[in-house]
């Protein structure tokens, strides 16, 4: 079965995507070969896209870490021809390749049926990202935050915040939600934040042990010196999910936030979720959690693909960016 795909290549260090014909092999025992209707671009698809070490295991490669599609060929007792289903993260789009192409052949087990009252589309308009954010969103309600004090939401307008923002809103939440990209706080309290922070202001003043405890909660998207005055501002026995790492790896804290609020740090690494757990968060997506993205998620075809990624790398991407392929 000949597919199209991006395929990313490298020549003399230098990475770089084109649209191929590729052959899907004869399906292997126990997997699934999907045709993806949609697929989305995710910050870690950017990464393996241009090369960064880490991502994709070699290349040439197909990125793509999420798919909605569906099931075109069996060999699992559990899915059948022409089933529609999801499937994000694990070795997608990592070692094994993605949903930057037409067709992909993965194992039975990382795939979860469609919900119902859920279409494709509105599956990849929350994608991975979508996904993440539910999962922040889940363990830090799973820690009972008070309504007394506001969420704080880092790296608002980008895929996992901007449904972070949108979630907690829904959620009768109030939100303040830190920025980069000031111009776009009316999209912001479009998506439910009552509070748009610049996040150099909010960077201004340097990190202390304790600040003021004036946030419930955290969903961080970003990582370094942001995470660690979070850390610092959450009210007794609240928590901080902790999803990214854009603005950098390291973050500092003391012990006062743990010993003397009893906050909790949690982090959350969607790819590797338990399957059941991801199935949770898509059944809470098609019905109490349902969020209409329309207005904050673009649907491109697999030509456009190279210029949004160089947009999410800089930083510069607001919402999320659906991958359609076919007509
Ligand atoms: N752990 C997991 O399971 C998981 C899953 C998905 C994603 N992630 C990670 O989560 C992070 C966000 O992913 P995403 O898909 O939301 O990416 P994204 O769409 O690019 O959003 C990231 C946002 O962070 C802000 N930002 C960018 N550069 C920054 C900087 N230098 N300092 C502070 N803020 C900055 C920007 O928003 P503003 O301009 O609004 O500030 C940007 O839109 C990435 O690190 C990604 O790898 C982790």
């Amino acid at each position: 079965m000949d597919y199209k795909a991006y395929l990313v290549e490298e020549l003399d260090g230098v990475y770089s995507g084109s649209i191929k014909e590729l052959q899907m092999r004869d399906i292997e025992p126990g997997n699934v070969i999907i045709k993806v209707h949609y697929s989305s671009l995710n910050y870690k698809d950017a990464l393996a896209a241009s090369g960064v070490k880490g991502v994709a295991s070699s290349y040439p490669f197909v990125p793509g870490i999420d798919v909605a599609g569906e099931i075109l060929e069996s060999s699992s007792n559990n899915f059948k021809a022409g089933e529609k289903v999801i499937a994000t993260g694990y070795k997608l789009g990592m070692s094994v390749f993605g949903g930057f192409g037409e067709l992909v052949q993965i194992p039975q087990e990382w795939v979860v049926p469609l919900p119902s009252d859920f279409s494709l589309l509105n599956a990849m308009s929350f994608g991975t990202a979508g996904l993440t954010a539910g999962a922040c969103v889940k363990k830090i309600l799973n820690n009972n935050p008070s309504f007394k004090n506001p969420v704080l939401v880092s790296g608002a307008t980008g895929g996992v915040g901007s449904v972070a923002v949108n979630l907690l809103s829904n959620l009768n939440y109030e939100v303040h939600a830190i920025t980069g990209k000031l111009n776009e706080e009316l999209i912001l309290k479009k998506m439910g934040a009552s509070k748009v922070i610049d996040r150099n202001e909010f960077m201004a003043e340097p990190v202390k042990a304790l600040d003021k405890a004036i946030y419930s909660a955290g969903v961080d998207t970003v990582g370094g010196d942001i995470l660690s005055k979070m850390l610092s501002m959450i009210e007794s026995h609240g928590s901080v999910a902790c999803c990214g790492n854009v603005a950098g790896m390291k973050f500092t804290s003391s012990v006062f936030p743990f010993i003397l609020r009893g906050i909790s740090l949690i982090g959350v690494d969607s790819a590797e979720s338990d399957i059941n757990f991801k199935k949770e968060i898509w059944d809470l997506f098609s019905s109490d959690w349902s969020l209409n993205l329309d207005d904050y998620s673009k649907v491109i075809s697999l030509e456009d693909i190279g210029d949004e990624i160089t947009k999410i790398l800089d930083g510069k991407q607001i919402g999320r960016v659906v991958i359609k392929h076919g007509d």
